[in-house]
């Protein structure tokens, strides 16, 4: 019998402190998130200085519930998995400083992973059956991208967004119809009550680029059409605007992902990123998987937004390749993914 795998992961990227232990790469024995949101919410959007502040607050904390959850020790583990990019520098700096503590104290192999392959990875928890290749669209709030993933850890972007990433267009069109932050959840409830079809807003394609994505037009359009109906004095509705505003997003997402897994020649499809969370999204994307033939895999919403149980995940697949990290890991807030 081979022996277990155990990682302890850390997440600190953004607003969320997480730490969870995941054994073989796909069984997640805890998963703790303490989220800064109802901080960040006071200035409508994530303050770098004080979510790096709070992470320092509350990481050892989370660390500690997840090893007394997971009922392992430090001494139990077979490596520290941490995301050291992309995000905001000095967030990213208190996970990566932790886990190389850690790493350093106990003499545990550390391991470095990219903030985006660990929401792909996400995928691999509760589909045990997922295996590369697939084709994934990847929908957070600083990324649009559609990526093959040719074997585990090895990616190659097929499409990618010109301009806002689509949970940055949520966020956006969230504010400008007073909902507040984060904008996501809040336009998934709304646009419940809307007619989707009340408002025909833009949806781009680029010229030569088939798989690249738009959304800052969108965006645009959405203001427009709130100014428009202000100077006619007209009130706006914003279940209506919320409902359309988000088929929109979907309509494009869903269409170029059918058509990369066309044109790739692909069989499985899989979303990640905090937009996968969007009920009309899964749905939308099943139904078309479903009609073309393809199979299609989802993240449950815990394991949507950001969380350490999919960097764990993700951690497991580069140690199983090998892949450790020294003592001089650095934050990269601007990692591409596929880099190391
Ligand atoms: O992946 P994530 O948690 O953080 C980043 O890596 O960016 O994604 C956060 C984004 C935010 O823009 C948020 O508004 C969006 O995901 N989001 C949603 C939903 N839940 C979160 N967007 C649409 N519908 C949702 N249910
Ligand atoms: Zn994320």
């Amino acid at each position: 019998m081979t022996k277990d795998i155990m990682i302890l992961a850390i997440e600190t990227s953004c607003d969320e402190s997480a730490a969870a232990v995941v054994k073989n790469g796909r069984e997640v024995l805890s998963n703790i998130i303490s989220s800064q949101i109802e901080l960040h919410k006071l200035y409508g959007g994530v303050v770098p200085e004080i979510a790096s502040r709070k992470h320092i607050e509350k990481i050892n904390q989370v660390i500690e519930e997840a090893l007394s959850e997971a009922n392992v020790t430090l001494q139990d583990l077979d490596a520290i998995g941490v995301t050291y990019g992309p995000g905001l520098v000095g967030a990213l700096l208190v996970g990566v400083a932790e886990a190389k503590a850690i790493s350093f104290a106990v003499k545990k192999p550390l391991v470095g992973v990219h903030h985006i392959e660990g929401h792909v990875s996400a995928n691999y928890i509760e589909n045990k059956e997922l295996e590369p290749p697939f084709l994934c669209l990847i929908v957070s709030g600083g990324h649009t991208h559609l990526v093959l993933v040719k074997e585990y850890g090895t990616y190659e972007i097929v499409g990618r967004t010109r301009d806002d990433a689509a949970g940055e267009a949520f966020d956006k069109v969230a504010r400008a119809i007073g909902l507040g932050y984060p904008g996501g959840p809040k336009i998934d409830k709304l646009s419940k009550e809307g007619n989707n079809r009340a408002i025909t807003f833009p949806r781009a394609h680029i010229e030569g680029a088939p798989y690249d994505f738009s959304f800052s037009g969108l965006k645009s359009a959405v203001l427009n059409h709130i100014n428009s109906c202000e100077m006619k004095h007209e009130e706006i509705n914003r279940a209506d605007i919320a409902a359309s505003f988000q088929e929109a997003v979907i309509d494009v997402l869903v269409t170029k992902t059918m058509l990369a897994a066309k044109d790739f020649g692909m069989k499985k499809v899989a979303v990640a990123g905090g937009v996968a969370a969007n009920s009309s999204l899964r749905e939308a994307l099943a139904a078309a998987c479903s009609k073309n033939g393809l199979a299609f895999y989802h993240p449950s919403p815990i394991f949507c937004t950001d969380n350490a149980a999919m960097i764990g995940a993700a951690a497991y697949y580069e140690y199983l390749k090998g892949t450790r990290s020294g003592l001089d890991l650095n934050a990269v807030p601007n990692l591409r993914i596929g880099e190391r």
